[in-house]
């Protein structure tokens, strides 16, 4: 057996490799957000729409787009199996064990919230990425195709507005338990640096995805007037 399967179907080897993808996809997190923010420019969305143009067109930014598509889907596969594999071993779950009072409520959850994640994914894929790569959308005063449009067209929706605030919530729980629990998983559990790294897990899932959720929340405001 290659070490790559041998990696694949060993326990510890999937929690290793759920660590590596989440953190990816953590970082993943910072990059969108920092692009996401000039949808809130002045302009009309002409700077958004030259950025969005480069990021689908670019050679080494689509390159490594296709390492985050697989990414996503390696990580939500596997967790799904994980969680079945785990409550196939324990139906019940322990009798005696109190649940709530050993473990965080996101913990014993991440693969709910990792569904209702995969849920949000799927649909703001098809919104957004679908529109501005095969949809009919009009072009800016640039000649771009005109995804700050359809972006504004979808936050002056009071649903949509919802659904992706509390998309953003559902994240923030996934990632309180998440990021933390990876640095213990790659093995870094350490007196002086835990408390550390559990505080910049907080700040970090708590501030990205409140940054995510202002921009639908402004551009719904602006949208009323
Ligand atoms: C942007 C999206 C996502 C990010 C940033 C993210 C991040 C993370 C991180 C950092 C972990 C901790 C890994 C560890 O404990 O070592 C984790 C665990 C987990 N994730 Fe995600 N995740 C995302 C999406 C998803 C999706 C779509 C699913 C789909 C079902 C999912 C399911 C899970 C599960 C079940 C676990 C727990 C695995 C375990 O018990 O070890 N995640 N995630």
């Amino acid at each position: 057996m290659s070490w790559i399967t041998k990696t694949l179907s060993s326990s510890i080897g999937r929690k290793l490799l759920m660590a590596l993808t989440g953190l990816f996809l953590c970082s993943f997190l910072i990059v969108h957000l920092s692009g996401n923010f000039q949808m809130l420019n002045d302009d009309g969305g002409l700077q958004f729409n030259a950025y969005a143009k480069f990021m689908t067109s670019f050679p080494l930014v689509k390159f490594i787009s296709y390492g985050l598509y697989a990414t996503i889907l390696f990580h939500a596969i596997y967790g799904i199996m994980l969680v079945m594999a785990n409550r196939k071993a324990r139906p019940v779950g322990y009798k005696m064990a109190d649940g709530a009072a050993n473990s965080s409520w996101a913990s014993r959850n991440m693969g709910l919230l990792g569904s209702l994640i995969l849920l949000f994914i799927v649909v703001h894929m098809k919104n957004f990425w679908y529109e501005m790569h095969w949809g009919e959308i009009g072009t800016d005063a640039q000649g771009n195709r005109d995804l700050f449009t359809v972006t504004k067209i979808a936050f002056s929706q009071w649903w949509y507005v919802a659904f992706y605030v509390l998309s953003m919530a559902v994240l923030a729980f996934h990632l309180l338990h998440g990021f933390q629990s990876a640095f213990q998983t790659l093995g870094i559990n350490h007196k002086k640096y835990t408390p550390i790294i559990q505080t910049v897990g907080v700040i970090f899932s708590i501030g990205i995805c409140m940054g995510y959720a202002a921009i639908p929340l402004l551009m719904f405001v602006k949208s009323l007037s």
